[in-house]
Parts: structure tokens; C-alpha cells; sequence
């Protein structure tokens, strides 16, 4: 390991070993498409219980349905979601999600594909463990800049420094999560934005700063490549692309159901079927979690104040800080504007 730290800020840009941080839904994701390109990963949460694995397979098909109290005038319905949806922990999700890209990839040897990937990821809740002997860190914490910035801090002092710092932040400035590590470090450092469900959704954005490294940027460029997604580059502004058009229409679609302009169910099916989106506003609010998104909009009133953002584009409507309060967090929690039990 001490032959890998190298005196200046020079990036290893033959990545082979990756190390994630947080098993919650984007980490596994992340550790899942990196295994599946054949990369060594670790992956580390602070608790054993997000990274145990409970699968038992496919069974319990479950019903979700509108919650009436929370959206004034939703209508009862009820349609199919696969368990997979709702689980937290982070081996389970990889475990699901990889059955089900094996039968796709793989279908003559499902089991053989599965085993393979799952082959390629080990769990450790010991962060310095993780990273002694890394090529690249992603880390995909829960959205809070002083977390952030606490974990990478010392992550600074105990990884090679060669390796790559990346972090998966949907919304917080990738340069002030930096400046919690040296300045050598801060070369190497950079965001690496994936997407909900990252097995599925094909784009990365990859958001360089003042000072992150050509090497870095361009490293990171084409392992996300290897990773078989599609990048782009951004600067680092809040929300890169997708988010800061994304976040402020799924908060404005609460305001909708505040005032009563529609139910949920309907501007659901509105922008579904009138805009041809994948899935509305609420569907899209418990898939991200509520509590990421009010994550998002709560830094972001503070970054309104220098003028770095609208402020009514993006202050926590009510419902979503009522819903978060309840623990009501979406599908991972099995209930938020739907509910999923
Ligand atoms: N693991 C592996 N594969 C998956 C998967 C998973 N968890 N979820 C979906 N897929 C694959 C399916 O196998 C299927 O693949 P093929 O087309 O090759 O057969 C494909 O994705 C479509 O899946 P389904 O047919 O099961 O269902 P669907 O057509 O309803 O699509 C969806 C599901 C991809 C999630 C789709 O509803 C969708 O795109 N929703 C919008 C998701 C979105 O907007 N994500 C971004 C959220 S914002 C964000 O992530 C940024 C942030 O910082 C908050
Ligand atoms: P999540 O709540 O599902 O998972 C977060 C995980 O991080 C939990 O398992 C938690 O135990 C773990 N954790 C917390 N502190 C830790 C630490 N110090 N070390 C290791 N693990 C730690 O959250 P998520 O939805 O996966 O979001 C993670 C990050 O990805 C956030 O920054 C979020 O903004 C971003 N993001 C989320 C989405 C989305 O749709 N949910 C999309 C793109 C980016």
C-alpha cells in the first residue's frame, strides 16, 4: 500500500479496485454496474444490517395505494410493484437487480452470471479497511454536506494518493465537499452523478471544479464507459443538468396537490400520458425519497440566499416536510405519497 502514495497529486487512472460508500438504493447500484464491468469492489456502510442479504427470491408481489389524507383528494387505486422496490438493505437490492439483468445478459446461465458479479463485491462496515488499497471511491451517503465532508476528510488520510475521490451528491457543490481533503487530493476529486435505478438508467454526469485534474476527469469519463453508461460533463452548479430542472417540477407538483389543483393519481397520469414521462411526479418523489428530496430543497434555500438559485423554485412545500417527519420516505420505507405495504 505505501508504495501506491505517491508525492504529488497524480491520478491512478487504471482503475480496477472501486469502494463505495452507503448500501442504501444508489449504492448498490453503483457497486452492482461496477461489478458487473468486471471491477473488484468493496462496499462499506456504517451498519451491518444495509449490507446483510435476506433475499428468498422472487415472491409477495405487493399493491400500493394513493394515501387520500396526504393529497386531499386522491382516489384509491391499486397497481403491482416487485418486492425489490421496497427493500433497503443494499445486498438484497444488488442481489434482485442482478437476477434480473443475468436473465437479460445471460439467460442460459443465469445463476453463473449472478454468482460472477456477486463474486466481485465484498461488505465491510470498517471504513479505513475499505479503502487502504483503492483505486477509486464513490460515495453515496446520505445527502448532508457535513457528512460528506466529515467522511471524506479522513478517507483523505487513509487512501492512496493516487486514488480518485468521487461523490454521487444529487444536489450539494462538489467543491465544498472537496475542501474538506488536501489540496493534492482535491485534483483528484470530482462528481460522479448517477441515476435512480442505476442498473437501469443509462446517464452519469460528471462534474469537474476549478480544480479537479483533466486526468481525473477524463479517468472518470471513461470508466463510467466501462461501466456501460453514457456520460456527460457539467460544471458544478447546483443540481448539474438533470436535477435542477427535475427537483423544482416534483416540488411544484406538491404545491399542485397543496392548492388542490389535481390529485396526485391525476397529474401522475397527466405528465405520464400528456408528456410521456416514465413515471409522475409522486411515482418519481417515493422512488428518489422524500427525505433525499427535502435533502436537496433544504440546501438549496441556503444556496437561494447568494442568488445561486430561485428561491421559490426550490423552498420544501409543507406535505413533503409533513411526509419526512412521519418517516414516510417513499418505497424504501414502504410508504409516501403511495403506499407500498
Ligand atoms: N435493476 C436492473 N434492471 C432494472 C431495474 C433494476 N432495479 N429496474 C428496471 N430495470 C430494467 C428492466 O429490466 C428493463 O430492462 P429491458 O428494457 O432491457 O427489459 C428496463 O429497466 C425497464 O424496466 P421495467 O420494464 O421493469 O419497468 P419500466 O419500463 O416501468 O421502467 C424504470 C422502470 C426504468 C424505473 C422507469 O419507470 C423509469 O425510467 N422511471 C423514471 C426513473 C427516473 O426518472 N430516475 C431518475 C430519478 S432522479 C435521480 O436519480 C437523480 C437524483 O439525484 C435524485
Ligand atoms: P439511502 O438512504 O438509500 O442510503 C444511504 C446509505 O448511506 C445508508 O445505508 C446509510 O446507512 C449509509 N451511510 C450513512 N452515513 C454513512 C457513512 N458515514 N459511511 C458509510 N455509509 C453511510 O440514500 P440514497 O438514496 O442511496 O442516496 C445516497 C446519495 O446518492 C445521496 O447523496 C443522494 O442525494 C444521492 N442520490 C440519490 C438518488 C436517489 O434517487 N435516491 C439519485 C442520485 C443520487
Amino acid at each position: 500500500v505505501a508504495a501506491r502514495h505517491l508525492s504529488t497529486s497524480q491520478v491512478n487512472s487504471d482503475v480496477n479496485r472501486v469502494t463505495v460508500f452507503g448500501a442504501g438504493l444508489m449504492g448498490a447500484g453503483i457497486a452492482q454496474i461496477s461489478a458487473q464491468a468486471n471491477l473488484k469492489v468493496t462496499l462499506c456502510d456504517v451498519t451491518d444490517k444495509a449490507l446483510e442479504v435476506e433475499w428468498s427470491g422472487w415472491t409477495n408481489p405487493g399493491s400500493c395505494s394513493p394515501l387520500s389524507s396526504r393529497t386531499r383528494q386522491a382516489k384509491v387505486t391499486t397497481r403491482k410493484i416487485k418486492p425489490t422496490d421496497i427493500d433497503r438493505n443494499g445486498l438484497n437490492i444488488i442481489s434482485k437487480s442482478v437476477a434480473r439483468v443475468a436473465k437479460k445478459k445471460a439467460p442460459e446461465d443465469v445463476e453463473g452470471f449472478t454468482q460472477r458479479v456477486l463474486a466481485n463485491i465484498e461488505t465491510t462496515t470498517d471504513t479505513e479497511k475499505a479503502v487502504s488499497n483503492t483505486d477509486l471511491v464513490v460515495e453515496a451517503i446520505i445527502e448532508n454536506i457535513k457528512i460528506k465532508r466529515d467522511l471524506f476528510g479522513y478517507l483523505d488520510k487513509k487512501a492512496p494518493a493516487s486514488t480518485i475521490f468521487a461523490s454521487n451528491t444529487s444536489s450539494l457543490s462538489i467543491t465544498e465537499i472537496a475542501e474538506a481533503c488536501s489540496d493534492a487530493r482535491q485534483a483528484n476529486f470530482a462528481g460522479l452523478h448517477f441515476f435512480n435505478p442505476v442498473p437501469a438508467m443509462k446517464l452519469v454526469e460528471v462534474i469537474k471544479t476549478d480544480k479537479t485534474s483533466e486526468e481525473t476527469f477524463k479517468t472518470l469519463y471513461e470508466i463510467t464507459k466501462k461501466m456501460g453508461k453514457v456520460p456527460v460533463s457539467c460544471r458544478d452548479t447546483p443540481g448539474f443538468i438533470v436535477n435542477r430542472l427535475l427537483v423544482p417540477y416534483m416540488l411544484e407538483a406538491i404545491r399542485m396537490i397543496e392548492r388542490g389543483d389535481a390529485t396526485a393519481e391525476d397529474i401522475d397520469t397527466a405528465m405520464k400520458l400528456g408528456a410521456g414521462y416514465p413515471m409522475g411526479p409522486f411515482e418519481l418523489l417515493d422512488f428518489v425519497g422524500l427525505d433525499t428530496t427535502q435533502y436537496i430543497a433544504d440546501g438549496w434555500v441556503e444556496k437561494a440566499k447568494d442568488g445561486a438559485v430561485p428561491l421559490e423554485l426550490v423552498t420544501p412545500p409543507q406535505v413533503l416536510k409533513d411526509l419526512v417527519k412521519k418517516g414516510e420516505l417513499g418505497r424504501k420505507s414502504g410508504k409516501g405519497f403511495y403506499d407500498y405495504s
